[in-house]
C-alpha cells in the first residue's frame, strides 16, 4: 500500500470544474487583482475569524514583510523570533533590514520558550514573532505577557493555524496583527500561493493594505504615499478560496480525527516516540510531527514499506548559512537544534483514507516493537 505524503489530485478531485469555471471568469473579466473575489474572502475571513481587518496578499511570507513593515521594523530594530521555525519568519526580519534575534524553543512542542523570549530582549527589540507550527500552538498568554512587559508588539505567524482557537480566541487574534497562509499545503490549500492578515488594529490594517498595493490608497491610482510593494492576491485564487472557506470546518474536522488517532496510537511509545498530546486549545492538525529517538531508521524504515515522510526541519535557524552572519555557533540554542534530529512528519490530510491512517500506525508500532526487541 503505497502512501504518499501529500495527494493534491484527491484534494482537488471534486473541485475540478469549479476550477475551471473560475479560471475562465477571472481569466476574461479584465479584473485580475484585488477585486471583488478578494474582497469576498476578506469579508468572510472576517466573519470567520472576528477580526475588524482582513487585508488579502500574495503570500504569508508577503503578509509577514507587510505587517513588519506596518509595525516599523527596519534597520536599526531588533525582531525576536523562534530559533526553530519556517525560514520566513526570520528572513523577513532581515530583508526589512532589521536584525532577527533568535529565542530557544520548548524541548518537546518546538514552540518559543517564554522564559528564554524574556531573557533574550534587547534594547532594540520592538517586535516579537511566536510562531505555531504543525499542529501546536505556542504559549500565547505568557508571550503576550513578556511583550507587554517589555513594550514589544507582538506579530503571531498563524500561517498554518486558520480555524484553530486558544482560550476561546482565535489562532491569529492573540496579538497586535496575524495571517494565515494559503499555499496548495496548508489545511485551507488554495490553488496557488495567497494569505490574508488579521488585526483589530486600525493603523497597521490601513498600513498593511496600502503598502500591500504600491502605497496607494485605492482610492486615487498612482498617488503613492509609501514605498509599498507589489503584494497582491490574484482573483483566480481568491474565488477558490471562497468556495472551499464553504467546507473548510468539515476539512478539519477529518484532520482532527486522523490527528487524534494518531496522538492515541503514538503516546504510549513514550520516551521513544513522542507526540504533543495538548488539550488545552482547538488544534488544528496541519502536519502531524512526533519526535522519535531512532528518526533516521523509522524514516528509513517506513520508506521501505511506501510510506512517504518529511523532516520539518532539517536544521535550526541560527545555523542556516542564511545568517551565518549573525555569529551564531552549535550550543547556542540547545532545544532548537536538537528537534532537527528527531522530527519526523507523518502523512495527514483531510482526503487520506482510514486504511492509509491505519498502515501508518500499524507500520510505526512494528518498527518500535523491533527496537524493543534489539534493546
Ligand atoms: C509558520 C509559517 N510562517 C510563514 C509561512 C509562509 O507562508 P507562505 O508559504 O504562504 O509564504 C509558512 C509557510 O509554510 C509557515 O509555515
Amino acid at each position: 500500500m503505497k502512501v504518499p505524503f501529500f495527494n493534491y489530485a484527491a484534494r482537488y478531485k471534486e473541485d475540478r470544474e469549479k476550477i475551471k469555471e473560475i479560471v475562465y471568469q477571472v481569466g476574461t473579466s479584465d479584473q485580475f487583482i484585488l477585486k471583488e473575489h478578494a474582497a469576498e474572502l476578506e469579508d468572510n475571513i472576517r466573519a470567520y475569524t472576528g477580526a475588524k481587518h482582513a487585508i488579502a496578499t500574495a503570500n504569508g511570507t508577503a503578509a509577514l514583510t507587510l505587517i513588519l513593515r506596518a509595525m516599523g521594523v527596519g534597520p536599526g530594530v531588533d525582531v525576536l523570533t523562534p530559533a526553530f521555525s519556517f525560514i520566513s519568519t526570520a528572513s523577513t526580519i532581515a530583508l526589512l533590514g532589521a536584525r532577527p534575534v533568535f529565542v530557544d524553543v520548548d524541548p518537546l512542542t518546538g514552540m518559543m520558550d517564554p522564559a528564554d523570549l524574556e531573557a533574550r530582549v534587547t534594547p532594540k527589540s520592538k517586535v516579537v514573532i511566536p510562531t505555531h507550527l504543525f499542529s501546536v500552538m505556542a504559549d500565547m498568554a505568557a508571550i503576550n505577557e513578556v511583550a507587554k512587559r517589555n513594550g514589544l508588539l507582538v506579530l503571531e505567524d498563524s500561517a498554518v493555524m486558520l480555524g484553530a482557537r486558544m482560550q476561546g480566541k482565535p489562532a491569529g487574534m492573540h496579538g497586535d496583527a496575524g495571517l494565515y497562509s494559503f499555499f496548495p499545503a496548508k489545511p485551507l490549500g488554495g490553488i496557488g500561493d495567497g494569505a490574508v492578515i488579521v488585526t483589530d488594529d486600525d493603523e497597521l490594517g490601513r498600513l498593511c493594505r496600502m503598502l500591500r498595493n504600491h502605497g496607494q490608497d485605492g482610492i486615487t491610482r498612482f498617488l503613492h504615499h509609501y514605498t509599498g510593494y507589489n503584494h497582491r492576491m490574484d482573483e483566480t485564487v481568491a474565488a477558490y478560496l471562497v468556495h472551499k472557506l464553504k467546507r473548510f470546518d468539515s476539512l478539519l474536522e477529518r484532520r482532527r480525527q486522523i490527528g487524534m488517532r494518531y496522538d492515541e496510537a503514538f503516546a504510549p511509545l513514550a520516551p521513544h516516540v513522542q507526540v504533543v498530546k495538548d488539550a488545552a486549545y482547538e488544534r488544528v492538525y496541519y502536519t502531524y510531527v512526533l519526535q522519535a529517538e531512532y528518526r533516521d531508521q523509522l524514516r528509513e524504515y517506513l520508506a521501505a514499506r511506501e510510506i512517504e515522510t518529511q523532516v520539518y526541519y532539517p536544521r535550526a535557524l541560527p545555523l542556516q548559512s542564511a545568517f551565518a552572519y549573525l555569529g551564531h555557533k552549535p550550543g547556542d540554542f540547545p532545544h532548537a537544534e536538537a528537534i532537527p534530529g528527531k522530527a519526523l512528519a507523518l502523512p495527514l490530510y483531510a482526503e487520506m483514507p482510514d486504511a492509509h491512517v491505519e498502515h501508518v500506525i500499524e507500520t510505526v508500532l512494528k518498527f518500535e516493537e523491533a527496537v524493543k526487541l534489539h534493546a
